[in-house]
C-alpha cells in the first residue's frame, strides 16, 4: 500500500514505535538488501539509541550476493549487526533468532545468574513501507497473520506472537518513513518498488535505471535488449528513444520507462545493488 506521509502521520509513527521500544528486547531493523541505507528511515538512529537492534537484510535474493556480504560487513564494522535473508523462500530466516541470542548474550546470563531461565526475548520488526515487514512475521510465526494495523499511526491490541523457540514478536511492525530529502534516495526507492505512486515520472526513474545498468552491468542491457556495443556509447535520453523504438512504442516513452522498471523491479536483469559501499562515506 501507498502511504502519504505528513508531518503528522510521521510525528504518530515515531511515537507509537518510541512507545513500543519499552516493552522489547532488541530490534529487527528490516531494509532492502538493494538499499542497505536508501530503505532505511532517517532517524532511526535517534528514535532507537542504545536499544539492542539486529539489522536485516531482506529480499537478498534480489540483491547482489557480493554486496550483499560486504554490506553486512560495512555494518558490523560500524558496531550494528546484520544478516542477510530471503523472507520469500524463508531462506536465513532462522538466523534472525539465533543473532538475537548471540546480541543479548550478555543480559540472557544475567537473567540467568539470577535463576530467570528461558524467558522469551522480546522483539518488533521496524522499517519503511514494502521492505518485507509483514512477510518476516509470517515467516517467523509459521503461519499467516492479518496485519490489520499494518498502516502508520494504527492503534489496536498488540499481542506477543511466537516467532521461534525463544524468540516472541510484536504482532504490529514499527513503520516508519523513507528518506524523502535526496533525489537519488528517491529514484532508487521507485525503481525497486519501495515507493510505487512516486513522486517522479516513470522516465525519470528509466533514465537512472539505464545509467546504473550502463555503468554496473551493461552486458545485462545488451542481451535483454538486443544491443550492440554502439548502442550501450548513446546517451541515456537517447538510449531510452532506442529502447522505446525497439518495444514498438513509438514515441511512448513513459510506456517504456514503465516495462524497463518493471523488468528491473522483476529481476530480469539479474540482481544487483544499487546502494554502492562508497557512498556510505558521505551518509
Ligand atoms: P512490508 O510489510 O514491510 O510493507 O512488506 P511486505 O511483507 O508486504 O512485502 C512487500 C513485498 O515484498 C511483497 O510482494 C513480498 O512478497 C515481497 N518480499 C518480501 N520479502 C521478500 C524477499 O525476501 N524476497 C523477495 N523477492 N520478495 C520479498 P508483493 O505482495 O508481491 O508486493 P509487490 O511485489 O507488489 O511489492
Amino acid at each position: 500500500a501507498t502511504i502519504q506521509w505528513f508531518p503528522g502521520h510521521m510525528a504518530k509513527a515515531k511515537k507509537q514505535v518510541q512507545e513500543n521500544l519499552h516493552l522489547v528486547d532488541i530490534v529487527l531493523e528490516i531494509v532492502d538488501a538493494r538499499l542497505p541505507l536508501s530503505s532505511r528511515n532517517p532517524i532511526l538512529d535517534q528514535i532507537i539509541q542504545q536499544k539492542p537492534r539486529l539489522m536485516i537484510l531482506n529480499k537478498a535474493d534480489l540483491a547482489d550476493p557480493t554486496l550483499n556480504n560486504a554490506w553486512i560487513n560495512y555494518f558490523k564494522q560500524h558496531d550494528l549487526p546484520a544478516i542477510s535473508i530471503d523472507s520469500q523462500h524463508n531462506h536465513n530466516v532462522q538466523q534472525i533468532e539465533k543473532q538475537a541470542q548471540v546480541i543479548l548474550a550478555d543480559k540472557i546470563a544475567r537473567q540467568q545468574a539470577r535463576g530467570i531461565k528461558n524467558k522469551p526475548i522480546r522483539a518488533i520488526c521496524i522499517g519503511i513501507p514494502n521492505v518485507g515487514k509483514s512477510t518476516i512475521l509470517n515467516r517467523l510465526v509459521k503461519r499467516n497473520i492479518a496485519i490489520t494495523g499494518n498502516h502508520p499511526g494504527v492503534t489496536k491490541k498488540q499481542q506477543w506472537l511466537k516467532a521461534g523457540k525463544r524468540l516472541e514478536l510484536l504482532d504490529t511492525p514499527g513503520i516508519l518513513w523513507p528518506k524523502f530529502e535526496d533525489v537519488l534516495v528517491g529514484k532508487k526507492l521507485a525503481l525497486t518498488g519501495a515507493i510505487k505512486d512516486s513522486l517522479f515520472h516513470a522516465d525519470d526513474v528509466a533514465l537512472y535505471e539505464l545509467a546504473f545498468f550502463k555503468q554496473y552491468f551493461p552486458e545485462r542491457l545488451q542481451k535483454r535488449y538486443s544491443l550492440t556495443i554502439d548502442d550501450l556509447k548513446l546517451n541515456d535520453p537517447d538510449l531510452l528513444m532506442k529502447l522505446t523504438a525497439g518495444f514498438g512504442l513509438r514515441e511512448d516513452y513513459e510506456r517504456a520507462s514503465e516495462r524497463l522498471i518493471l523488468d528491473c523491479r522483476k529481476g530480469k536483469l539479474g540482481r544487483y545493488t544499487l546502494d554502492q559501499i562508497d557512498e556510505a562515506t558521505h551518509d
